[in-house]
Parts: C-alpha cells; sequence; structure tokens
C-alpha cells in the first residue's frame, strides 16, 4: 500500500511529484523517492518520510518535464535507502515504482541471478524492473512490449509505472490489484494511486481496471490490455473538492475528521432519511431489495474498523430483520474455503474500497454465484466496481490513518439498509421503525452536542496517557464499540489496549485487573445496563481504575467512578454511533500526549492493498 504518482506534460515535475507524495503519504511512509529524465535517468530517494526528501535535494537542479514518485510501505525489505522505490534497471535505461507485491518474484529471481544479474536491494520490485530489461534486452521488442511478456509472467497484484530514457517524454504504467487512476489535464497527465494528487490540475480522471496498460505523453493516453488490444478510456468526472483534503486548520487531519461527523452523518442521512414520507430512499438497496429481503443468510465481509462496523450490523440486522447474519475477517474468509449457499449475500465494508484482503474475499465469494453489495466511501474504488450494488457512506476523503468519520457512516448507512430491509419485511411495526427514522435523524445534533464539551475526554487522557495496556469493555451493542474504541487507542497511542465483553472478564482476561490498569466501560443506558453495572462493580472490587461512557443524567454509575465521559441518551440501536465519538477523542488526545504522529500511526497505512 505504497503511494503512487507520476507526471508528463509542460509543468516542470518534481514539484507536481513531491506535492502529489505529501498528499499519498498517509498510504505508506517508510521511504520515498523520485525520478526525472534530463537527458539521463535521475534518482533521488530516501529512507523515512516524504519531509525527508526534500531536504535532501534542496538545492539541486531538477529540471525535467516528466517523472515517478512513491512512497513506500515495506512488504519486502525492511525501510532503507536501498530499498526505497524508484529502482533502477540493470542497463540503467528504466527507472520503476511499484505498489503491490510480486508473489513469484523469488522464482524470477532465480532465473535472473542465472543470467548473472546483480541485486542492490531486498525488494520484489527490482526483480520485476530486471525481468522487463532483460526481455528488452534479449528481444528486439519495444518496452510496452517487454512490460507486456513479464507480467503475463508474473503473480501477485501490481501498479508499475516506468521511465524510459530513449523516450524519455512517455510513461509506461500497468495495474492488476492494486488502484492507479490517471488525471487528464490539457497537454498534461497525472498519474496515482488515488485522485488527491490529482483534483487541483484536473477533475476529469480515467480508473485504470486490472490487466490494463496505459502508454502516457503529455497530449496522448494509449489504453491496452496485455494482449495489446486498444480499450477506450472511461472519463469521469471526480466529485471532490481540493479543502476536502486540506486540514482546514486542525492541527491533525484525525481530529478534523472526527470534528467533521455532524455534518458528514448529515450528508450520509441526506436524500436517504424520508421523516415526512416515513420512509429509507437508497437506489442501490431499492434495485436489490428482493434479494435483500430473501437472503438465507448475510455474509457481511471487511478488514479493521470496517469490521468492527460489520459487528454491529449483526445485531441491528438480526434484531430488526430476523435474517441471520454472519461476520467474516476477510483474510480468514478467504483462505478458509467457506460455504456459499444460493441466496446468501454478501456485504463487503471497506472505507477505501482498495483493501486487498476484502477485495480478492469477494471476489471469491462472487465465483460462486453469491451477489455482492459493497458499502463504501472511497467513489469509484475497486471493491464498488466489482460489487453486483451498492452504496456509497459519503463520509468524503478520509485522510488521517485511523478510520473515524467513516466508522460512523458506514453504522449509519448498515442501520438505513437494515430499516428498509425490515420495512418491506414487516418485521418490526411502523410504530417502531418511525421511531427509529427520528432516532436517526437526531444523531448529527447529538454528536454535535459531544463535540461542544470534551473536557472529561481531556482530563482522563492527561491522566491515562502512561498507562502500558487498557482495556475497553460492552455488552451486546457496545462489545463492538468497545473493540473500535481499542483498536482506536492501539492504533495511535502504540498502548496494548483489548476490547471484551463485559461479561466474558470473569472468564479469564479480569485476572489483568489492578490499580494500573485502566478498564473503559461504555455503560449508556440499553437492556444489558443491569449486568454492565455489576460488571462495573466486579472491576471496581478489584480497584480497577473504573472510566465509563454513560448516558447524559445516569445516576447508576456515580457511586462507581468519577471518570465519567457522558453522551446524550438514544435508542441502544443508534446509540454506538454516538458513543464512539468519545472514545475516538480519547485515543487522539493520548497519542497527542505522547508526542506520536497521529496521522501517520508507526507501521500502518490508509488502505492496505496487499494481502
Ligand atoms: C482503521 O483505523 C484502520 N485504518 C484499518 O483497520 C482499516 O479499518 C482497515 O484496514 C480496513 O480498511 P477499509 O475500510 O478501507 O477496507
Amino acid at each position: 500500500m505504497c503511494g503512487i504518482v507520476a507526471y508528463v506534460g509542460y509543468r516542470q515535475a518534481f514539484p507536481v511529484l513531491l506535492k502529489g507524495l505529501k498528499r499519498l503519504e498517509y498510504r505508506g511512509y517508510d521511504s520515498s523517492g523520485i525520478a526525472i529524465v534530463h537527458k539521463n535517468i535521475e534518482i533521488h530517494k530516501k529512507k523515512g518520510k516524504v519531509a525527508e526528501l526534500e531536504n535532501m535535494v534542496k538545492g539541486k537542479i531538477l529540471n525535467s518535464l516528466i517523472g515517478i514518485g512513491h512512497t513506500r510501505w515495506a512488504t519486502h525489505g525492511e525501510p532503507n535507502d536501498t530499498n526505497a522505490h524508484p529502482h533502477l534497471s540493470k542497463s540503467g535505461r528504466i527507472a520503476m515504482i511499484h505498489n503491490g507485491i510480486i508473489e513469484n518474484y523469488a522464482s524470477l529471481k532465480q532465473e535472473l541471478l542465472s543470467k548473472g544479474y546483480v541485486f542492490k536491494s531486498e525488494t520484489d520490485t527490482e526483480v520485476l524492473l530486471n525481468f522487463i530489461d532483460d526481455i528488452l534486452d534479449n528481444n528486439n521488442c519495444s518496452l510496452e512490449e517487454a512490460v507486456c511478456v513479464a507480467l503475463k509472467r508474473v503473480v501477485g497484484a501490481y501498479v508499475i509505472v516506468l521511465l524510459d530514457e530513449e523516450n524519455p517524454d512517455t510513461l509506461i504504467a500497468a495495474r492488476k490489484g492494486s488502484p492507479l487512476v490517471i488525471g487528464i489535464g490539457k497537454g498534461e497527465h497525472f498519474l496515482a494511486s488515488d485522485a488527491s494528487p490529482i483534483i487541483e490540475y484536473t477533475k476529469e480522471v480515467v480508473y485504470i481496471n486490472d490487466y490494463e496498460l496505459a502508454i502516457i505523453k503529455s497530449d496522448e493516453l494509449i489504453l491496452k490490455n496485455l494482449g495489446n488490444e486498444k480499450i477506450t478510456p472511461f472519463v469521469q468526472q471526480l466529485d471532490l473538492e481540493l479543502s476536502a483534503i486540506e486540514k482546514g486548520g486542525y492541527d491533525h487531519f484525525m481530529l478534523k475528521e472526527i470534528y467533521e461527523q455532524p455534518k458528514t452523518i448529515y450528508d450520509c442521512l441526506r436524500g436517504r432519511l424520508d421523516i415526512a414520507h416515513e420512509d429509507i430512499i437508497m437506489g442501490g438497496v431499492q434495485s436489490h431489495i428482493e434479494q435483500l429481503k430473501n437472503a438465507n443468510r448475510l455474509i457481511i465481509i471487511a478488514c479493521g474498523t470496517s469490521w468492527h462496523a460489520g459487528l454491529i450490523a449483526e445485531y441491528i440486522i438480526e434484531e430488526l430483520c430476523r435474517i441471520p447474519v454472519e461476520v467474516e475477517y476477510a483474510s480468514e474468509f478467504r483462505y478458509r474455503n467457506p460455504i456459499i449457499n444460493k441466496g446468501d449475500v454478501i456485504f463487503a465494508v471497506s472505507q477505501s474500497g482498495e483493501t486487498a484482503d476484502t477485495l480478492v474475499a469477494i471476489e471469491r465469494a462472487k465465483e460462486q454465484g453469491a451477489m455482492i453489495f459493497g458499502i463504501i466511501n472511497v467513489v469509484g474504488s475497486s471493491i464498488s466496481r466489482v460489487s453486483h450494488a451498492g452504496t456509497y457512506t459519503h463520509a468524503g476523503p478520509e485522510i488521517g490513518v485511523a478510520s473515524t468519520k467513516a466508522f460512523t457512516a458506514q453504522l449509519v448507512v448498515l442501520t438505513m439498509i437494515a430499516l428498509k430491509i425490515a420495512k418491506e419485511k414487516q418485521s418490526i411495526s411502523h410504530g417502531r421503525f418511525v421511531e427509529l427514522l427520528h432516532e436517526l435523524n437526531t444523531v448529527p445534533s447529538k454528536v454535535e452536542k459531544i463535540l461542544s464539551d470534551i473536557s472529561s475526554i481531556k482530563a482522563i487522557a492527561a491522566k491515562t496517557s502512561n498507562a502500558n495496556s487498557f482495556l475497553y469493555l460492552g455488552r451486546g451493542y457496545n462489545f463492538p464499540v468497545a473493540l473500535e474504541g481499542a483498536l482506536k487507542l492501539k492504533e495511535i497511542s502504540y498502548i496494548h489496549a483489548e476490547g471484551y465483553p463485559a461479561a466474558e472478564m470473569k472468564h479469564g482476561p479480569i485476572a489483568l485487573v489492578d490499580e494500573n490498569l485502566p478498564v473503559l466501560f461504555v455503560a449508556t443506558k440499553d437492556a444489558y445496563h443491569e449486568k454492565v453495572i455489576s460488571n462495573m462493580q466486579e472491576i471496581n472490587a478489584r480497584k480497577g481504575r473504573l472510566i465509563a461512557v454513560v448516558t447524559a443524567g445516569d445516576q447508576s454509575v456515580i457511586s462507581l467512578t468519577k471518570d465519567l465521559i457522558q453522551v446524550p441518551a438514544a435508542d441502544e440501536i443508534i446509540a454506538p454511533i454516538l458513543n464512539i465519538i468519545p472514545l475516538q477523542l480519547l485515543s487522539y488526545y493520548i497519542g497527542v500526549s505522547r508526542g506520536l504522529d497521529v496521522d501517520r500511526p508507526r507501521n500502518l497505512a490508509k488502505s492496505v492493498t496487499v494481502e
């Protein structure tokens, strides 16, 4: 899940590449580099963040109208200057950047070693590059033809972009599994892993599909398949504003995105929640309502935070629609040889729409005849293109690596889908349906209320930021909220944190409890409340450092702890959307107080495009 950017046109390439790499840095920040052509190919690359590269080339004359750039998330070979991209072929003629994993690189490497090739880096990328170089050397063919021949031998995922010293006005790019979008300007073209480096120059884009090859000049874009047949580019308009990918005065994208939630949740409801006609209008759902409401089983496939949204949806869909739901880790589902029956429907939940585990898992399910319904945030992303139908979550670009606003938008969309199916199935009363519509309608203002006073959250963050471990507990709908709260803290503060069903504590983890362990309960009023109170007393009895997210005005917990975070009252089905907000903020303020880069946590990347 590296970041790829390239340019050919009338502007100086280096400033365009550098700015693009900074926009893509959330995709990986182990090292970065660029290659340009000025008579010969020039490569500048450096371990660490893009700022390191920028400092390294300060004062250098980097004169070129064409170039490629890369920011790395290391898969093969540790983060260092040598393994950084771009790589240069043995002949020195070609420079290449790559996002993905070449699974059969070891056998290709053996072939090349036996031909006397020597490798500078430990990367699979340098192997593919020299494999192409070898074909070029030994066949009287063009670079484009050599790339096609080579890619027919490759197993794995890739976006590659090549710069050729002998054709300094042309870029060659190809894709399989990893994302690539090309921006079409007047007399210039931009290439990138996603649209964020492109929108300030043009809104006209082409999303490249698997097994497609692009030959790009400043005033020409040719698309072909690996069989050398031409393909007509499908040009789309980006519906994105530059301000959406700027920090907007906030210290971090994560904080900006947390504070955007009243608006993103409103945007998610807008045009779908029809209070006046007591209905929910969702085109993707309506067009497949028969299959959805008659589904024998719903299988939700996702990873990370999206998987937690799926877990909450399991509770909601089974409660409202009376359809059995299974929630699967995509990476496990993919290799488990799962049983897919006729009538099963798959929900693929993903913010980026590019997560390789989820993409491959749904392709497997699709091969077995399942209907794939995507719940996706990034418009035009791969999962949205391979799904049979779907719904966008309209949370806007999410730049902070830790998912926040996309999660609450996923919950809102999954709740609306469940309500729509329940209405069509009449599996709940009309009164209950309307009650929940109104509850959903109040969420944006309730989130605003939470964000209007975060003093208790900041105080608790200050008290617990030196903890070595942290426990998050909840029951029912709040159990996955506890899991998500723990994930946020792990990602942002590097404190080991665990989410757990509160009642499960006494079956083992309660052994962890002592006066040093913060134990946070998501304890808002719901059907489980009395039980949760007794679980809190069990922790209190063992001197655990009790913290609780409670319904505003709830007197039943005051005697148990002073560390209370109050949230507005809400129906138990809707409450998870509110209850996660304080946990997002808690992890943010603990991360900041520990002096960490909360937007680019170590070892992580925003979109995991490799298995
Ligand atoms: C969440 O904060 C993480 N960034 C990560 O767990 C993420 O949710 C996971 O990689 C799934 O990503 P997706 O929603 O883009 O598919």
